[in-house]
């Protein structure tokens, strides 16, 4: 497939496209020395070790060891083949693809995501043109009606699709030449057994769902007052059907215009439609998404998780809240759990219920943004708000009704982590407002196994020492000479400039370490030091010895004397090859006489000498 685009394209858009940009959309990145560093968005941490090199336009994570450069990082982002990560940045960039002798065969055969992308925009493109026309009045006037002005829906790209059974279908099949079988593989139309294609939004205001990226993945269309919509009750809303491109448990409306906002408040309100995005970010409320008529789910929170913890999530109806809050805490649980051992980063998760019947848009235009503002610093955390809705819903009145209450606030409360916060929400949340003793939910809990005390196995998160990179390190699991020898890559890949005059009397059996050897072998056959990194990346074995160049790359040495460092350990490295040296010729020395062997001793002697010479050479300079 990659055979296709030509070679030099490739080249040319990995040279020209910013990386620090591309990694921008996902994580937020922060100057560190000459690369950038950040939260990794492979895998959840609290420290940044994910790091980010202009000059090679490479980036690795120290602390799960993903690295690569610009194209493998989408392709393990966005789950894309390489062609289609190749075509994405060229869209992104505004670079156009030359294909190599592109046949028709070949022209079909093209990203899948790619064609389905072009067919999305392209009915995005239509949507849009006919909000403007005359038919698209009712919508315009829809739109007003709620409060929206035209900023606004240019803003979100709002459209229009014509109530009509086949408007959008016949413009993309017979104006724009896509194939059918796209048209409905991008889940705009479905076969109307007549040889046709009906469309499946039609006389609906249009929100075009857009990802990370700002590509068109889907379409949410909302029926319009006014309109005939023949005999039968529609939906209020039909969202895309599951595509190639649109997944709706990981679906955000909105995440493309928010993330910076997200990023900037370090935190992301969750809600529950277009529209609520539409008037949030309306107010100045731009870190506001939502889920398209599914539930808070993991994928959700692996996406917000990247630019924010803190999450809070705004229920239109009160029922629906219980449920919807409790499957948002298993779910971010759930990615909690898959956070590695020396990181653990949580999600602060709260609620925010707003009067019975009123949605963030409504609350919005009736009460102002000052007081969504307010209401969401005020929102409750998950837990007390699961307690308190388990209170409310409780029969106090009666003995059992109460010890049933308590088993269930007791069994809530044992999933929450932090031992401390039980120990509060006992107090707080159960005991007063259940109307038991403190003790007595204490022994209760005490029965049940739910810790409460503190001081027995105290959670030990925050005091686990730090794993210091998995694979890809070398420094972690040998000796001390492999760390030396790690040192000098890392100057021989960063700091050529420094290296003494030794390193060139260095060979590879300087380097005991097998992975440090092998890094040493690429380095050599990609020119040596000073060559570019991509280069030594192109020499390497294979993708574990790919890992160990990313990482040596980019680690940052310690503070001091660079220079010297390098001098030292090179010289400390052919000094030890001396001993090595001597110690063998010294044992084979003692097997000789030195008359009836007089050649060789005379020899060996002469070869020792010139060991100890140099030995002594190299240490000399030691200051
Ligand atoms: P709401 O009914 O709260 O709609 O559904 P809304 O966003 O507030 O819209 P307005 O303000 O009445 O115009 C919330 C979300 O649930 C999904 C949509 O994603 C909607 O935005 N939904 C709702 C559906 O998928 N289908 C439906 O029939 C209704
Ligand atoms: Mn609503």
């Amino acid at each position: 497939m990659a055979g296709r685009i030509r070679r030099d394209d490739i080249d040319t858009l990995r040279e020209r496209a910013s990386i620090v940009e591309v990694v921008g959309d996902h994580t937020s990145l922060k100057r560190a020395g000459p690369r950038m560093k950040g939260l990794c968005p492979f895998h959840s941490e609290r420290t940044p070790s994910f790091t980010v090199d202009p000059s090679s336009n490479l980036y690795y994570c120290f602390g799960c060891g993903a690295g690569g450069d610009i194209f493998r990082f989408l392709m393990e982002i966005e789950g894309l083949e390489f062609t289609e990560a190749v075509e994405q940045l060229a869209r992104r960039t505004g670079y156009e693809l030359k294909y190599e002798e592109m046949s028709a065969g070949e022209k079909a055969a093209l990203g899948q995501r790619t064609k389905l992308v072009a067919v999305t925009t392209a009915a995005l493109a239509f949507f849009r043109d006919r909000l403007y026309r005359e038919e698209g009045a009712v919508a315009r006037d829809y739109l007003k009606s709620r409060g929206f002005t035209k900023e606004d829906a240019e803003h979100f790209q709002v459209g229009y699709a014509p109530n009509e059974w086949e408007a959008l279908s016949r413009h993309l099949v017979e104006e724009r030449r896509f194939p059918r079988r796209e048209v409905i593989e991008a889940g705009l139309a479905v076969d109307n057994e007549k040889g046709g294609l009906r469309d499946r939004f039609r006389g609906r205001l249009i929100f075009p769902v857009l990802d990370l990226s700002g590509d068109v993945i889907g379409f949410g269309g909302r029926v319009l007052p006014g309109l005939d919509y023949g005999d039968f009750d529609p939906p209020k809303y039909y969202n895309s059907p599951e595509t190639p491109l649109y997944k709706k448990t990981r679906v955000l409306y909105g995440i493309h215009e928010a993330r910076p906002d997200i990023v900037r408040a370090e935190a992301v309100l969750i809600c529950e439609g277009y529209t609520d995005v539409m008037a949030l970010h309306q107010g100045g409320f731009g870190n506001a998404v939502a889920t398209c008529g599914t539930a808070v789910g993991p994928d959700h929170l692996r996406i917000v998780g990247r630019y924010a913890r803190d999450v809070v999530l705004a229920f239109d109806a009160d029922e629906a809240g219980m449920k919807a809050a409790t499957r948002a805490w298993e779910a971010a649980r759930e990615v909690e759990a898959e956070t590695t051992a020396d990181t653990g980063a949580r999600f602060d998760l709260k609620v925010l219920v707003l009067p019975s019947g009123t949605d963030p848009a409504d609350f919005v235009r009736t009460e102002g943004i000052e007081a969504l503002r307010a209401a969401v610093d005020g929102a409750t955390p998950v837990v007390p708000f699961l307690l308190r809705r388990l209170v409310v819903d409780a029969d106090l009145g009666s003995e059992e009704g109460r010890t049933a209450a308590l088993r269930d606030a007791l069994e809530l409360l044992r999933q929450e982590r932090d031992q401390e916060l039980r120990r509060q929400y006992v107090r707080s949340e159960i005991a007063d407002r259940i109307g038991l003793s403190v003790e007595f939910v204490e022994k209760t809990a005490a029965r049940m196994g739910v810790q409460l005390d503190t001081h027995a196995g105290a959670d030990l998160g925050s005091f686990r020492p730090r794993r210091v990179g998995s694979r890809g390190t070398i420094a972690n699991t040998t000796p001390q000479r492999a760390a030396w020898e790690r040192t000098v890559l890392r100057l021989a890949l960063q700091e050529p400039d420094l290296l003494p005059d030794e390193w060139f009397e260095l060979t590879e059996d300087d380097f005991t370490h097998p992975t440090a050897r092998a890094v040493y072998r690429a380095l050599v056959a990609a020119g040596g030091a000073g060559v570019d990194v991509r280069a030594v990346l192109d020499a390497a074995a294979d993708d574990d010895v790919r890992a160990v160049v990313l990482a040596v790359s980019m680690e940052e040495g310690p503070e001091g004397d660079a220079r010297r460092t390098a001098r030292d350990l090179v010289r400390r490295l052919v000094a030890e090859r001396l001993e090595a040296e001597r110690s063998a010729l010294e044992v084979r020395l003692q097997t000789l006489h030195h008359e009836i062997d007089r050649e060789e001793w005379l020899a060996l002697n002469g070869e020792l000498v010139e060991v100890l010479r140099r030995h002594r050479e190299l240490t000399a300079f030691d200051d």
